[in-house]
């Protein structure tokens, strides 16, 4: 993404022509970007090759599951719809894992039925549950256990999963009385250790830790595990400010790690693969300017793209068309839905806009369009992607007279 004689391009494809064509608010990716990304994660761990799942919730669509696909990524998926999703793209199912707290028998029948890589259980009840489907099927099912490392990856509050008070996982005591327990059952294999200690980390250390923890947590359970499943986490850089993950220096506890237990490496990586690879572009739809500030109510709302109402959360605000006067007051970037939360940002300056303006709400790749809802009936956005010189729709904007 580039401005050129102040237009704003996406690859060659000017941002407005898209816009020309398609109803606003619409969310665009970069076949480009995400193809880098992936390289650059590959290139990250090249010296012990894993296995990278990528992490569907971040996002579903489907043809971008078949560019993971053709890139030869496997997934990580949480619920059946996942699952369904991500073999109709072709994924191996060999290079698929099931993560979770709350896998419905339904789900955990229909994983083993299709023969994933691993499904990886995060309490002993479930445990119990696949043991019992298991046996009842005649069928040996690869399980990874899920530990709870109790490190605070000390990102957004609301996305914490790795410390004891977290839902997620289990304790060391539990994980080792659990491999003790099932380590020489006749249908469940233990392969995995897995471990996933937050997200948008943008600091190598609780990753050292949390590589110290599972290091400890290995050597007591006495258990060889084919697999270690470190999870994604990795952060991106929103606001073009922040440090950068220090991927070398993970790599390198990754391979210190690897010299005392021979095992392959899984990640699940998320938002490092898809997030800025997409911008939410929408229309200015009034300029509402008040004494304190003004409200710049946009076309895209807090259904359509929900990270800020729901965590805070910043995402840069760009035109496509840049001009040269600024504007020195408060910006408010809002949406219509009858919330005060439906905001996106607020800036001190902005350059003038006017109303049927354009901009682009930057770094949505990940939780976006999948957290997209159709709260004050609104439909939700088309997904648009740019190859080179030309883009096609990849997901339709729905249409509201389906959903009246
Ligand atoms: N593996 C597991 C078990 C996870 O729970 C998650 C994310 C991932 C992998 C992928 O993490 P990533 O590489 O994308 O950070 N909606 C929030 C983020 C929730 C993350 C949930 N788990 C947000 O928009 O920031």
């Amino acid at each position: 993404m580039y401005y050129k004689n102040n237009n704003l391009y996406i690859e060659n494809v000017k941002a407005q022509s898209i816009s020309n064509k398609i109803k606003t608010p619409f969310y665009c990716y970069s076949l480009e970007k995400l193809r880098k990304n992936i390289n650059n994660f590959k290139r990250n761990f090249t010296s012990f090759n894993p296995l990278i799942c990528f992490s569907v919730k971040s996002n579903n669509n489907l043809n971008i599951l078949k560019q993971m696909k053709m890139s030869g990524l496997g997934a990580d998926v949480v619920s059946k719809g996942e699952l369904l999703r991500v073999l109709k793209a072709g994924i191996n199912p060999k290079k698929i894992v099931f993560s979770g707290v709350g896998k419905t028998e339904n789900e955990i029948k229909f994983a083993i039925e299709k023969k994933i890589l691993l499904i990886n259980a995060e309490s002993e009840s479930e445990l119990a549950t696949i043991n019992k489907i298991a046996k009842k099927k005649q069928k040996v099912v690869n399980i990874g256990l899920r530990l709870n490392p109790n490190i605070d990856a000390k990102t957004l509050k609301k996305i914490s999963t790795g410390r004891n008070e977290d839902k997620f996982g289990m304790s060391e005591k539990n994980f080792i009385y659990l491999v003790n327990k099932y380590k020489k059952s006749s249908s469940l294999r233990i392969r995995c250790l897995s471990v996933h200690i937050g997200s948008q980390i943008l600091d190598h250390h609780p990753y050292s830790k949390m590589i110290k923890v599972i290091n400890k947590v290995i050597m007591k359970s006495k258990h060889q595990f084919e697999f270690i499943d470190l999870g994604g986490g990795m952060g991106i850089n929103y606001d073009l400010k922040s440090k950068s993950l220090n991927y070398k220096k993970y790599n390198f506890e990754i391979q210190k790690l690897l010299k005392k237990h021979n095992a392959k490496i899984i990640f699940e990586p998320g938002r490092s693969i898809i997030g800025d690879t997409a911008i939410l572009i929408t229309k200015v739809i009034y300029v509402k300017s008040s004494p304190k500030k003004n409200f710049i109510i946009l076309d895209a709302a807090m259904n359509d793209f929900m990270r800020p109402a729901l965590y805070g959360s910043f995402h840069r605000i760009i035109p496509l068309r840049k001009k040269k006067n600024i504007v020195k007051k408060i910006h408010d970037f809002v949406g219509p839905v009858c919330e005060t939360t439906d905001r996106f940002s607020n800036l001190e300056k902005y350059q003038k806009i006017y109303e049927n303006d354009y901009l682009a709400i930057c770094d949505v790749g990940a939780y976006g369009i999948v957290l997209a809802s159709n709260y004050n009936l609104r439909v939700k956005p088309a997904e648009v992607i740019v190859d080179k010189s030309n883009f096609k729709i990849i997901s339709k904007r729905e249409d509201i007279n389906k959903i009246i």
